[in-house]
Order: structure tokens, then sequence, then C-alpha cells
């Protein structure tokens, strides 16, 4: 489903630009420079679909690829921190909550938190909204490559407990690297089974 199979089809600043709701629908939410752009990336196959850099706010549209007829694969602006104008941020931040409570054919939201630093005060804001809105969510923790040894279960303990708080949460956790490749085959399975 995934090979030679992803194109960009937009970039989005307001509710009034998405595209038909007739597609299954998966987004890629989480704190700026958490790794969404680059595990669309590596998912894809294809360095450089969606733009990955190391200043935070590099995101700021909210941006669809087609993956197959059949599904939306959708990069979302980071929330938290941005290297951006305020005003800016707010507007995306604004588009984003929109976004995340009113998309009629979302079916997924994977929310990435970064392994090393666990679930944040600003990623449960999120999940409450998605809570909130009925949208299910799966928490995928990034830069595996990263996590000490000696961190990793205690981090592990800390998010499913703040999971178990949240109604809309998928239980399984997925731990992937973008750069490693670990995990990604699972994601890719994850979304290809969603009907
Ligand atoms: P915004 O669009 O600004 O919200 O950021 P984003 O969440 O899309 O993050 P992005 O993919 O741009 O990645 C941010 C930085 O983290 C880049 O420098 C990436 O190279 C790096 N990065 C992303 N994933 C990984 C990973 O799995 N391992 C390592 N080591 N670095 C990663
Ligand atoms: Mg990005």
């Amino acid at each position: 489903l995934f090979a030679g199979e992803v194109e960009f089809l937009k970039g989005v600043v307001g509710m009034d630009g998405l595209p038909p709701d007739d597609r299954i629908e998966v987004c890629f939410a989480g704190r700026s420079n958490v790794g969404k752009s680059s595990l669309i990336n590596a998912l894809t196959g294809r360095k450089g679909i969606a733009r990955a850099s190391n200043t935070p706010g590099r995101t700021q549209e909210i941006n669809f690829f087609t993956l197959g007829d059949e599904r939306f694969l959708v990069d979302l602006p980071g929330y938290g921190y941005a290297n951006a104008p305020l005003a800016v941020v707010e507007k995306w931040q604004r588009l984003l909550k929109q976004y995340l409570s009113g998309r009629a054919n979302l079916r997924r939201a994977f929310v990435l938190v970064d392994h090393r630093h666990g679930v944040k005060a600003v990623d449960e804001e999120i999940m409450t909204l998605l809570d909130r809105s009925a949208v299910t969510f799966q928490v995928v923790l990034t830069k595996e490559d990263k996590v000490k040894e000696k961190d990793r279960a205690a981090i592990l303990t800390q998010v499913r407990e703040k999971l178990s708080k949240h109604p809309a949460a998928y239980p399984e956790i997925v731990v992937t690297s973008s750069e490693k490749g670990d995990g990604i085959e699972t994601l890719r399975a994850i979304i290809a089974g969603l009907a």
C-alpha cells in the first residue's frame, strides 16, 4: 500500500481548504519537533515528501497526502513551543484544534511523543480534546534511537499511566525511530488495516 502510492495533495491553512471527507484519514499530531514529518517520510519511504527540519515550527499548514485511492495521511503543525511569530502560531493552533475536533472521516489520530520525554501537559490537552471529540488516538513514541536504556521502562510506565485516563486512547503504544526504521513496518500495517 505504501510503496509508490503516496502523493502530496495540498497544504491547507483554513477549514474551508480541507479536501472532501470521502477517504479514510489518519493524522500525525504532536509537539513541535517531535518528528511528525520525519515519520511520514519514513512510512512512505520518500525522504522529503514531508518537510522536516530541526527548527520547531517547520510545518505551518495541514498537509494532505494521498495514500493509494482510499486514504489520506495528514501531517499537522506542531503544538507547544515553535520558532515562529506568536500571531502565526496562534492561527495554526486554532486550525489544528478545529481540525482535530471536526473532521468526520478522521479514523485515528497518531499522537507522537518523544520517547526521551514522555507525555507532557500539552500532549494531555490534545488527548483531552480528542476524548471530547471521540477521535480514537494512538501514541507513537518517536526517536527511540535516542532513549537511554536505563530510562526506557520508567518512561513507558509514565505513558501507560497517562493513557489510562483517556477514554479515546487506543491501548497499544508504537515505538519508532524514523532514523533507524524501528516500528515503521508495524505502523504501516496499522494504517493499512484501518477500515
Ligand atoms: P514541526 O513540523 O516543527 O512541528 O516538527 P516535526 O514534528 O514535523 O518534526 P520533524 O520531523 O521536522 O523532526 C524534527 C527533528 O527531529 C529533525 O531534526 C529530525 O531529523 C529529527 N528526528 C525526527 N525523527 C527522528 C528519529 O527517529 N531519530 C532521531 N535521532 N532524530 C529524529
Ligand atoms: Mg513537521
